[in-house]
């Protein structure tokens, strides 16, 4: 079992807080589809004859190629690669993409799971963002999409965000509920380098919620999903029953996955690999017949730090028996040393020797992986 991740790097404009590589033209737009399916002809041996599982396509904004572009990436795929029956195919999809027309198109292409970037049900909040989208039609996408039959629709939304308080966020998640989606991934706004927000940050142009803020509208979000009967199976990922996202769970469980496109990772047990972040880069080497990227081989404490980072963020946590089994005493013991400071501050809890965040956790949960890493 293995997943495919396709990196679409286009964008109409670059939103206030993103950094994921993408560029604002549509000019190469053709070339890379191409380049796509070569590259997936080159990579067909890399996860090893294993039945593909799940195919996400990520971006950027993969709601920005046209049907018959998304139709030859899937049959590439189809080509080159054995695929499972059930398997689950997902579209990343801005808003204002979607068009009756094309979510009926795109259904018929073989996808079965949307994944909206709504990120706000505030037009003022939407504007300051630079999102494209609006309010309006972030709902009439989501209708259109349940009228044409789509009943796996996941919603980004972004909490954290400048002058947001916890009434207006509490409004947002009800909203998210008033449309009846199956699955929510609720981020915390990070504020990254070389973004538009980083800079108003820098000179000190935005009133950001202070922790304590931000560390109740995570709890209203965990409440509310609770009531909603979603359940919270990752620190940003909440899904009604039979929504989990297979492909960010096998992401998590350490399954091998195969990411194309500039910029993607891909990961085979036993090495890692990064394709170039550059769009000319990418077209230019694959031309070549040569995938511009990079890869390591990965150490036994590099293997640890993974399973770590990849265990803690889930609701299941971290076996030790598992641990134990499969990096023998020192990291055992390494791990249990580590966590009694986490257990008895009530960051963590042990349930039969699973060791899972808490809520208090989850929010500080960067810094506490961090501390876990082995060196
Ligand atoms: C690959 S991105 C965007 C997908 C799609 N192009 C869109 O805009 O809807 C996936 C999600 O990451 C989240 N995201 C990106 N940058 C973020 C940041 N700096 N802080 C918090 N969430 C962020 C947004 O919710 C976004 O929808
Ligand atoms: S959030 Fe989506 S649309 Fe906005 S810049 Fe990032 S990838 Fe592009």
């Amino acid at each position: 079992m293995a997943g495919i991740y396709l990196h679409i790097p286009f964008c109409r404009g670059k939103c206030a807080y993103c950094d994921f590589y993408s560029v604002a033209t549509s000019k190469y737009q053709e070339d890379f589809v191409k380049a796509l399916g070569k590259e997936i002809h080159i990579q067909k041996d890399y996860l090893q004859n294993e039945p593909i599982q799940t195919i996400y396509f990520g971006g950027g904004t993969p709601s920005l190629l046209k049907t018959d572009q998304l139709d030859y990436i899937i049959s590439e795929i189809k080509k080159n690669f054995k695929l499972e029956e059930n398997k689950e195919i997902t579209l990343e999809a801005n808003p204002d993409d979607l068009t009756h027309d094309y979510l009926k198109s795109i259904r018929q292409l073989g996808f079965n799971r949307l994944s909206i970037g709504i990120q706000s049900f505030n037009d003022q909040d939407l504007k300051r963002m630079k999102r494209k989208h609006t309010v309006n039609q972030a709902i009439s996408s989501i209708r259109y999409a349940q009228d044409i039959g789509f009943n796996n629709i996941s919603i980004d939304l972004i909490y954290g965000l400048p002058d947001l308080n916890l009434k207006d966020w509490g409004t947002n998640i009800d909203k998210a509920f008033d449309l009846n989606i199956q699955h929510i991934s609720a981020y915390h706004l990070t504020i990254e380098p070389k973004t538009l927000f980083y800079k108003y940050y820098q000179n000190d142009k935005l009133n950001l919620p202070t922790e304590k803020e931000s560390l109740d509208q995570f709890k209203m979000l965990i409440a509310k999903t609770k009531e909603n009967g979603f359940l919270h199976y990752e620190i940003s990922n909440f899904a009604q029953d039979g929504s989990i996202s297979l492909h960010n769970t096998n992401y998590w469980m350490g399954v091998k996955y195969l990411g194309l496109g500039p910029s993607a990772h891909s990961y085979n047990l036993t090495s890692r690999q990064w394709n170039i972040q550059n769009l000319r880069g990418y077209l230019d080497g694959i031309l070549k017949g040569k995938i511009p990227n990079e890869q390591e081989i990965l150490t036994e404490k590099e293997k640890f730090n993974e399973f770590l980072i990849t265990s803690l963020r889930t609701m299941c946590g971290i076996s030790t028996e598992r641990l134990k089994k499969e990096f023998g005493k020192e990291y055992y013991d390494f791990f249990i040393t580590k966590s009694k400071k986490y257990l008895s501050n009530n960051l963590m809890i042990n349930i039969a020797n699973n060791f899972i965040l808490t809520e208090k956790g989850m929010f500080i949960s960067d810094s506490i992986m961090q501390d876990f890493f082995h060196d």
